[in-house]
């Protein structure tokens, strides 16, 4: 089987090392962090996602760290780059890692081949393109393969993705990328490189489209009487709609959403183009965060002098990726309203202590809650249902409880005992339930 290079040992290219290793590949993993390298020799994976340290564990004699990339090229002819393209100032992708890469190939004097799995603007590929044969490097060829995968399913998305998208120069490389994927039955679609690099901003975009208007919805629910999970239920049905991404909450955050909708809107106004759907998209955005602070005001009167406990501080369960976690912009949000700002996750405690270092991170969720004034969740995951209870109700001086996932059932968190809010869901009043005596003597763990 073809040995393979990966360029860039975080979520894309460990996922992608782990599955190709598996299919019985030889695979290099490149990364310029050193104590990232040394950790993954040792057998230990710097990032959660579910399955992943298993599978790297069991695939461990076909796969090899490094710091050189020349090692990746000792024996691959293919390499796929999966470094970080975050977001500039300007919101623009910031391609330096992308150029550094290009820097650094070895002139192996054989064809090799680029994969590209970052996400990049559309033109990237062409400028990568037009640098190399400057360089007198046009024996090296360059596919756009853009990556889908979402984190916390990483390895399932990618043994069974929805499609491969092989955007090349030549017809050659194409049909040698493509070859890589007969792994799957999935539909491989094959384009030129820009229109390859489209897809992906274009998918990203339209995802976020979908949850900013959902949550425009659940907005216009709450204000008309009407319940969002009906709705969205509802509107899924229809086959023309489908029913994912119609989730209601406090918007979309992490890694790949907010920085690829603003690069993809920074890509149109730099050609001379405004995109005023995706710039309401991402302002709708950044608006549902906020409305959970004038979800607590309205039952708390001045946050100042409260303590507001934020549930689940990962962007999304099954990860400790904290990259634009709607947390980070709640806690500074609460905190400038003058609420002391308690966090948990069970997962990205030690992330959150570096991203949050005014916020009190605790180590249980009972910590976090106990004598709190009101609790948020902001990340849905499964652990917080074990807020259903009596127990976790009386650990709070006040018993408010804004559901920001719609994950728990109104009807529940009522029977608990909590005054509970959702997103696009009717509310209940706070004044209805007496404070909790002495919290602390409540206390269980
Ligand atoms: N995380 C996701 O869910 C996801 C999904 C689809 C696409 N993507 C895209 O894939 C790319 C990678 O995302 P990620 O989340 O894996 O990033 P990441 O930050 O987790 O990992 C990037 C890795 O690349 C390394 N790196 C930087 N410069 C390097 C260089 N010159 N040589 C070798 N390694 C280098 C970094 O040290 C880091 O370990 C991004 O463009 C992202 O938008 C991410």
């Amino acid at each position: 089987m073809e040995p393979l290079g990966v360029i860039g040992a975080g979520w894309v290219g460990l996922v992608t090392a782990a599955c190709f290793a598996d299919l019985g590949h030889e695979v290099v993993v490149r990364d310029v962090v050193p104590e990232r390298v040394a950790d993954l020799e040792d057998g230990r994976v710097p990032i959660y996602e579910p399955g992943l340290a298993e599978l790297l564990a069991a695939n461990r004699e076909r796969i090899r760290y490094t710091l050189d990339m020349a090692d990746v090229f000792e024996r691959a002819r293919m390499a796929f780059i999966c470094v970080d393209t975050p977001p500039t100032h300007s919101g623009d992708a910031d391609l330096s890692r992308v150029w550094r890469v290009v820097e650094e190939l070895p002139d192996v004097g054989e064809r090799i081949v680029l994969i590209m799995k970052s996400t990049v603007p559309v033109g990237t590929g062409a400028l990568v393109r037009e640098r190399l044969d400057r360089a007198g490097l046009a024996h090296i060829g360059y596919v756009s393969n853009p990556e889908f995968l979402a984190e916390g399913s990483g390895l399932e998305d990618f043994r069974s993705p929805d499609r491969v998208v092989v955007g090349a120069f030549t017809d050659e490389d194409g049909d040698a990328v493509a070859a890589l994927y007969g792994f799957t039955e999935a539909p491989i679609l094959r384009s030129d490189v820009a229109s390859a690099e489209m897809v992906k901003m274009a998918s990203n975009a339209f995802l976020a489209t979908r949850i900013s208007f959902i949550n425009e919805i659940a907005n216009v629910c709450e204000v008309t009487g009407a319940d969002v999970e009906a709705v969205a239920r509802g509107v899924g049905l229809d086959h023309r709609l489908g029913p994912h991404f119609l989730r209601a909450g406090i918007g979309y955050g992490g890694s790949c959403f907010p920085k690829d909708t603003s690069a993809l809107k920074q890509l149109a106004a730099n050609s001379g183009y405004h995109f005023q759907l995706l710039t309401a998209v991402i302002e709708v955005n950044e608006l549902q965060k906020r409305r959970v602070v004038g979800k607590l005001v309205k039952h708390l009167g001045s946050l100042r002098g409260k303590t507001v406990a934020l549930l689940g501080l990962a962007f999304k369960p099954n990860t400790n990726d904290m990259r634009e976690a709607p947390s980070l912009v709640l806690a500074s949000r609460l905190m400038a309203e003058g609420a002391s700002v308690r966090g948990w996750d069970p997962v990205a405690l030690e992330e959150a202590r570096a991203m949050l270092p005014s916020v009190e991170v605790t180590e249980s969720l009972h910590d976090a809650i106990k004598g709190a004034d009101a609790a948020v969740i902001v990340t849905e995951w499964k652990e917080l249902q074990a807020l259903l209870s009596p127990e976790a109700r009386g650990l709070m001086r006040k018993p408010l409880l804004v559901d920001g996932r719609n994950l728990l059932d109104p009807a529940e968190a009522r029977a608990a005992g909590f005054v509970y809010e959702s997103i696009g869901r009717a509310a209940h009043d706070l004044d209805a339930l007496p404070e909790t005596e002495e919290p602390e003597t409540q206390l269980r763990q």
